[in-house]
């Protein structure tokens, strides 16, 4: 933790994060470029922690997605990554090429959505086949019953490096942030502001951003709000490939792969000698005080197996499965709004759903204009919490979660 003599005194902000995972250090990051001193960051854990959502090497980050509400914005995605690597003259985006791979008859009804809605947002893209599939990347066997979209912006996003990067650039911008200090509720101060409480003591604000992560409805509740979520224990696994070279970021592209149930991903080595893959929420329904950090071998043995008959340069030793949460919602879209029908209209909140590193600093550039100028100029409009997948109990999630501890597989 650090903090100055000059601010340890000060108590009022006008705008104040709790969460500082990925999506609240890009909150940090774009309000302390509408405010600088005005915005207080304040973190339970230690900046940097491995308990929440964003904390590893890389991220998928993708034009393609196979819904517009999510091709609308996944070019300004790249536009914010961008204005702070140019900030930090450092790389966090790296464009591998993406590659969503179906099995015809089983899962290309999926690839077709993706080409439908890259199509109806002007982004390029390619169809293969499995043999153009395998003629251009080798290091997938050959397999006709495959088809594939390719789309050359498609890569990762270093996670753990933009965090820290969205924080620093904060600081430089005289924003303050505070970690080892959890939030504990919200209450209106006599002011009429907002008053946050917190282990190291009361701030108060004008408005409250929160980016919580899988402890959203710890804070939300205070306000009497509460978001459907599930939070599952997820994993990735990093495979001591021997073939180093034909998987480097210039040589292998980002991919995931639709099976009838679930999808398996992969993305080429970044941050350390391994090949990574990953099987997307399947993984048991926890919480965030009771997760373990236990790698599950039958999770293991799935993409083995899979890595056996499509991609077997990418298996050696395992060097390291990491776990990790996912905190969704009912429909797996995100959640960006304020509580205002709670009487709490300066309360923001965004749900990231598990799949929102990509998204990590646009979403942060919204919250900022959210708070500052009441309005943001994305479309936002699919993720209020008014929509049925929030709003009514008795939704059924669209991801096959069974609500009990038990993994998918
Ligand atoms: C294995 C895995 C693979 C993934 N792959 C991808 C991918 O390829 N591409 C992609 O786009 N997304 C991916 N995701 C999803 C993405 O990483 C998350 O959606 C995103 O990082 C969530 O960010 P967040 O800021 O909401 O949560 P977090 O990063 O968890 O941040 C929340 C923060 O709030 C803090 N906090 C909570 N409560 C309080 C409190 N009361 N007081 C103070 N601080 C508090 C927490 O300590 C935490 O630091 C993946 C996720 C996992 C687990
Ligand atoms: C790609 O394939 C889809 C069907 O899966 C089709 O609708 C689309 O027109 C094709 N696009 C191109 C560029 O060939
Ligand atoms: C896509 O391009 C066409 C032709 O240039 C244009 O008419 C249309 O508005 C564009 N659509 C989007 C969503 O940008
Ligand atoms: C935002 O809304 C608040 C209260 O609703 C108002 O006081 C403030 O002036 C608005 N700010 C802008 C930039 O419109």
């Amino acid at each position: 933790m650090t903090m100055t003599s000059d601010n340890h005194m000060r108590t009022f902000y006008e705008y104040i994060v709790v969460g500082c995972g990925g999506i609240g250090s890009g909150a940090l990051y774009w309000l302390s470029k509408r405010v600088g001193p005005d915005v207080l960051g304040l973190e339970q854990f230690q900046l940097g922690h491995e308990r929440g959502g964003s904390q590893d090497y890389s991220r998928i980050i993708r034009m393609a997605y196979p819904d517009d509400m999510y091709t609308k914005l996944t070019p300004h995605t790249y536009t914010a990554w961008s204005e702070v690597e140019r900030e930090s003259g450092l790389q966090l985006v790296y464009r591998t090429g993406g590659l969503s791979i179906g099995e015809k008859g089983v899962s290309d009804h999926i690839t077709s959505e993706y080409a439908r809605a890259m199509a109806a947002n002007n982004i390029s893209y390619e169809n293969l086949t499995g043999r153009q599939l395998h003629e251009r990347y080798p290091q997938f066997t050959l397999n006709d019953n495959l088809v594939a979209v390719y789309q050359k912006d498609g890569g990762i996003v270093d996670a753990a490096l933009g965090n820290s990067v969205h924080v620093q650039l904060a600081r430089g911008n005289g924003a303050t942030v505070i970690d080892q200090c959890p939030v504990t509720r919200l209450s209106r101060d006599a002011g009429g502001r907002i008053a946050v409480h917190t282990t190291k003591g009361i701030f108060h604000c004008r408005k409250v951003l929160l980016t919580a992560g899988a402890w959203m409805n710890h804070v939300l509740g205070s306000v009497g709000v509460h978001i459907p979520l599930y939070v599952t224990q997820e994993q990735v696994t990093y495979f001591g490939t021997p073939h180093m070279k034909d998987f480097t970021k210039d040589r292998f592209p980002m991919f995931i792969y639709h099976k009838a149930d679930y999808d398996i991903y992969g993305l080429p080595i970044h941050g350390n000698s391994g090949s990574k893959i990953g099987i997307d929420a399947v993984g048991p329904v926890t919480t965030a005080d009771s997760r373990t950090y236990e790698p599950d071998p039958v999770r293991e043995k799935i993409v083995i197996d899979f890595l056996q008959t499509t991609l077997p340069k990418y298996l050696g030793p395992i060097i390291q499965t990491k776990t990790c949460l996912y905190t969704m919602t009912p429909d797996r879209h995100f959640v960006i709004d304020t509580c205002r029908k709670y009487g709490w209209d300066d309360v923001i909140f965004c749900c990231g759903a598990g799949h929102a590193y990509k998204f990590a600093s646009l979403l942060g550039k919204i919250l900022s204009e959210l708070a500052v100028d009441n309005h943001t100029q994305y479309p936002i409009s699919p993720f209020t919490m008014e929509r049925e997948a929030i709003s009514n109990p008795n939704y059924k999630t669209d991801f096959h979660m069974k609500g009990n501890s038990q993994s998918k597989l």
